[in-house]
């Protein structure tokens, strides 16, 4: 097979927009600091009805391949992960087709996939297995995720946000998937989920939706490290996995608390399987010891103590990777891939080099993976990992290039993709500029519901 398949190049989008948490706060009249503090969040990108799940992976795809520039038939396969559903039989990667009408190549395996924010994880896996068998005809992969994720006026509301992002894999990647090691972890759940087929809006229950998330984290961690463990055994190396092993970890980030407590959920399970000896790496932790793991989800005094034991680890290991989710929201199946290119964005390629990023996808509903990548070890100017970094390294720039729109102007924004939603035979209102130069929008929707689009210039 191939070496070292992973991601070769990416690129990450999101709306030219965004409205600011504090002023969100007050607006719909919640105690300052519930959403910056409490969930972590400092500003929401929002899509204008101009846009809907096809542009945003258009624009991606087309800035990808400019970038990298590539030509359209080196793709042999294109997959698509999203839960932002348009049309329940026509695949937006048969939309990102058009993009290829030019060269001619339509010889380009996959379709979408979804299971809310686990759809860009499964792309991945379905990518990187084809590159591994005997179906692999020597050409890229691309792999796209986006979202729109919006909720209705209340509490679940300030945890939205959009993006998408896209990746090109193939072997000898500066990111390279590590192979044998994925801890999965699936169940029935109704924690969050897209029944009403008329609306933009999911079915939440939030709360549920925490404990779904922490449950699968603890059982993917788990099966990971007994998966790694039993590599290292045979190859003469009899000692457990902790989290000392990764030098980064990257979650799916719904809002960024949630990802600080993740990373002290592990810490936990590190300290559950410690022996004795190791309390001075896990202090404050020992009244926790003898508790059901299932009780200890909604345990504030341990969610406190373990904040406090994680802290450093959190600083050194996630929090860079938080930089696009804690200004831009949650990206449902972009979000991880939107931490990993903001892990890059702030270090430099030796730091990274022959590190290894651990990576949580969740899904609700529910499917979720642990996984990891080993980065290479070139990071000399021009090199690929070199190329990865610089790539993603203008993200602070370009998110604080967005506009800034009030509460008022977000929630009439809102309104519109409400009364828009599924209408046929109209063009949506506004005014492209407003959108960032290079992306496509929804031109027109006719009477048959068949979606045509432009490139702004
Ligand atoms: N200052 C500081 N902190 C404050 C505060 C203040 N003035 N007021 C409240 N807080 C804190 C609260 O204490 C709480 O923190 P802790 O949980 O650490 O105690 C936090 O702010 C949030 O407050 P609430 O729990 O009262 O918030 P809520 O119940 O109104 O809503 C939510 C929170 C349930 C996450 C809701 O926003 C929601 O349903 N979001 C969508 C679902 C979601 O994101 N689930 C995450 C897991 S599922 C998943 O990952 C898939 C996915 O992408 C959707």
């Amino acid at each position: 097979w191939p070496k070292d398949v992973g991601i070769l190049a990416m690129e990450v989008y999101f709306p030219a927009q965004y409205v600011d948490q504090t002023e969100l706060e007050k607006y719909n009249n919640v105690e300052a600091g519930k959403y910056t503090v409490g969930l972590g969040q400092t500003h929401m990108g929002f899509c204008s009805v101009q846009e809907d799940i096809n542009s945003l992976c258009l624009t991606v795809v087309q800035r990808l391949m400019e970038r990298t520039q590539l030509p359209w038939d080196a793709v042999g396969r294109l997959e698509v992960g999203t839960e932002t559903i348009i049309d329940k039989s026509k695949a937006v990667k048969t939309v990102l087709m058009e993009l290829f009408q030019d060269s001619g190549n339509t010889d380009i395996e996959g379709i979408d996939t979804t299971n809310a924010c686990y759809g860009g994880t499964a792309s991945l896996f379905n990518a990187a297995n084809w590159m591994e068998s005997s179906y692999w005809d020597g050409r890229y992969a691309l792999v796209v995720c986006g979202d729109i994720a919006v909720y209705p006026n209340g509490n679940a509301r300030p945890t939205g946000g959009a993006g998408a992002v896209a990746m090109l894999i193939g072997p000898k990647a500066p990111l390279a998937l590590e192979q044998g090691l994925r801890g999965t972890h699936m169940e029935n759940a109704y924690d969050f989920y897209k029944p009403n087929l008329a609306s933009e809006y999911p079915m939440v229950d939030g709360k549920l939706s925490i404990q779904c998330y922490l449950r699968a984290l603890d059982r993917c961690y788990t099966s990971y490290r007994q998966k790694i463990q039993k590599q290292w055994k045979q190859a003469g190396i009899d000692r457990p996995f902790t989290l000392d092993d990764l030098q980064y970890m990257i979650f799916h980030t719904p809002f960024c608390k949630m990802v600080q407590k993740s990373l002290a959920r592990l810490m936990f399970n590190d300290f559950r399987s410690s022996s004795g000896d190791t309390q001075a790496l896990y202090q404050g932790l020992e009244a926790f010891r003898e508790l059901k793991l299932e009780d200890t989800y909604t345990n504030k005094d341990l969610d406190k103590a373990l904040l406090k034991a994680s802290l450093d680890m959190f600083n050194k290991k996630t929090k860079a990777s938080l930089y696009l989710s804690t200004h831009n929201g949650n990206m449902y199946t972009s979000s991880l891939y939107g931490c990993l290119a903001s892990l890059l964005s702030h270090h430099s390629a030796q730091d990274l080099a022959g590190s290894r990023i651990g990576a949580f996808s969740y899904g609700s509903g529910l499917a979720a993976s642990f996984f990891s990548f080993r980065v290479s070890q070139d990071a000399s100017p021009g090199s690929p990992l070199d190329t990865l970094v610089n790539s993603v390294s203008d993200l602070p720039k370009r998110l604080a290039s967005r506009k800034r729109m009030s509460p008022e102007e977000f929630t009439e924004i809102m309104n519109q993709r409400e009364k828009f939603f599924h209408k046929v035979n109209f063009s949506p209102p506004g005014d492209t500029n407003n959108l960032f130069p290079g992306t496509w929008y929804l031109e027109r929707v006719d009477e048959m519901h068949r979606r045509k689009y432009a490139r702004r210039p």
